[in-house]
């Protein structure tokens, strides 16, 4: 870690997990009007990035697979304009548990230690400067109703709005995917978190109606149509509403096993042993290893199979044979990663039981959200069913909303 030192916590500008994603229109003049009265001037601009579900492919961008995210309609938007000095003012309309909703820093300043959702966009601010990049001081000011600590990468979301906006604003043009990278990079150096880049990518790259199919080595990109109104189906994001404070340090945990079951087998990355050697690996790692670190290989391994076979069910046009394979993907990283919740498994249970197609977490895990994907006219039993179930085991009601595949960042105005 450079930079901070401390590291930010979960927080980042705080959404209504309920609130339904806003018009764009009537939201770029809103947030001009905000502007104008903080900053006493126009902005240059709107910038918008948004949050995702990931549909399958859990863990694999640690070991270089593939995964298969899409853009939900919830975005964050940075409004900006240039400064003449090397300071950068970040406002936020929302405020995370307390936290500050202004800071304002000099980028030279660099051992300032932020915490919170103002380290990412100074953080972004750095790793551009890393990059060679001449990106000046800025006044911004961001909104999002991208639900915080949900597991749909309110993170990514900021880093990519921010980074779009301190780009344009110093005339820097950057390929979608080397922005990914360098806001994986803010979130891996400055931040401290050690995600993979699919989130980042997924905030950029995404295209409306679509999911991303991503070569997480080699950084290859498919538009993969996901045509959920076509089919008569619905996908429902359910926010279990539970956060947990040690999911930063299992996701390590997680990363570290991962590097230690590809080093035992002799490979760069998991991804590299061929599926018709995974029995064998398996046992080989066993033996070596035990049966923890086993499980764990095989959840990425099973994973990575099910990434490719769920996209050669989407290319036949069969959304419906999708769900099984989401059921899977569940069980597996319930059982053999380990990073599930008794909430989120509820969800699936629930679903499923209520006529849903496929269910599984989405995300990190250890709370957060859920994805049901379900015929349209089973959406409301289904919903019912879920909180039913919640309030059977005593649980808080959770969030829910439907999505379909949305646009990735761009200029809104
Ligand atoms: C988080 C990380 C991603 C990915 C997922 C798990 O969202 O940011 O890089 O590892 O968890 O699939």
């Amino acid at each position: 870690m450079a930079g901070y030192g401390a590291a930010a916590g979960p927080g980042t500008p705080a959404g209504n997990p309920a609130s339904p994603p806003r018009p764009a229109g009537h939201v770029a003049g809103h947030l001009a009007d905000r502007f104008v009265e903080l900053a006493g001037r126009q902005p240059a601009g709107i910038w918008g990035a948004p949050g995702r579900v990931n549909l399958i492919g859990e863990y694999t961008d640690l070991n270089e697979g593939h995964v298969l995210p899409l853009a939900i309609p919830q975005r964050t938007r940075a409004v900006a304009a240039a400064r003449a000095d090397r300071r950068l003012s970040v406002r936020s309309l929302q405020q995370s548990g307390g936290a500050e909703a202004e800071v304002e820093a000099d980028l030279d300043d660099r051992d300032r230690a932020l915490v919170g959702w103002a380290a990412y966009p100074f953080a972004v601010a750095h790793v551009l400067e890393d990059a060679g990049l001449p990106i000046g001081g800025a006044d911004l000011l961001l909104d999002s109703d991208v639900p915080v600590g949900a597991g749909l990468s309110s993170s990514a979301a900021l880093e990519c709005a921010v980074g779009l906006a301190l780009c344009e604003l110093a005339g820097v043009e950057l390929a979608a995917m080397e922005l990914a990278r360098l806001a994986q990079r803010a979130e891996n150096d400055y931040v401290g978190v050690p995600c993979g880049i699919m989130d980042q990518a997924a905030s950029m790259c995404c295209t409306t109606g679509n999911a991303l199919l991503l070569d997480t080595r080699r950084l290859e990109l498919r538009q993969v149509p996901f045509p959920l109104g076509r089919a008569g189906l619905s996908l429902l994001v359910v926010d279990t509403r539970v956060r947990h404070s040690l999911a930063s340090s299992a996701y390590a945990d997680r990363r570290r096993a991962c590097e230690q079951a590809a080093e035992l087998l002799g490979v760069k990355a998991l991804r590299d042993v061929p599926f018709e050697d995974c029995d064998e690996a398996l046992e080989r790692l066993e033996a070596a290893a035990g049966e923890q670190l086993m499980r764990r290989a095989r959840h990425v391994l099973s994973e990575q199979r099910r990434v490719l076979e769920v996209v050669a069910r989407l290319e036949e046009g069969d959304l419906a044979a999708v769900g099984a394979l989401l059921v899977e993907g569940h069980r597996s990283l319930r059982d053999d990663f380990e990073v599930s919740s008794p909430e989120l498994d509820t969800v699936v249970d629930a679903a499923v039981a209520a006529g849903a197609l496929g269910a599984r977490m989405t995300g990190a895990g250890f709370g957060g959200s859920a994805i049901v994907l379900a015929e349209t006219a089973a959406i409301d039993g289904v919903r019912a069913a879920v909180l039913d179930a919640f309030s059977q085991r005593g649980y808080r009601p959770p969030a829910s909303f439907t999505v379909a595949a949305s646009a990735g960042a761009c200029r809104e105005a």
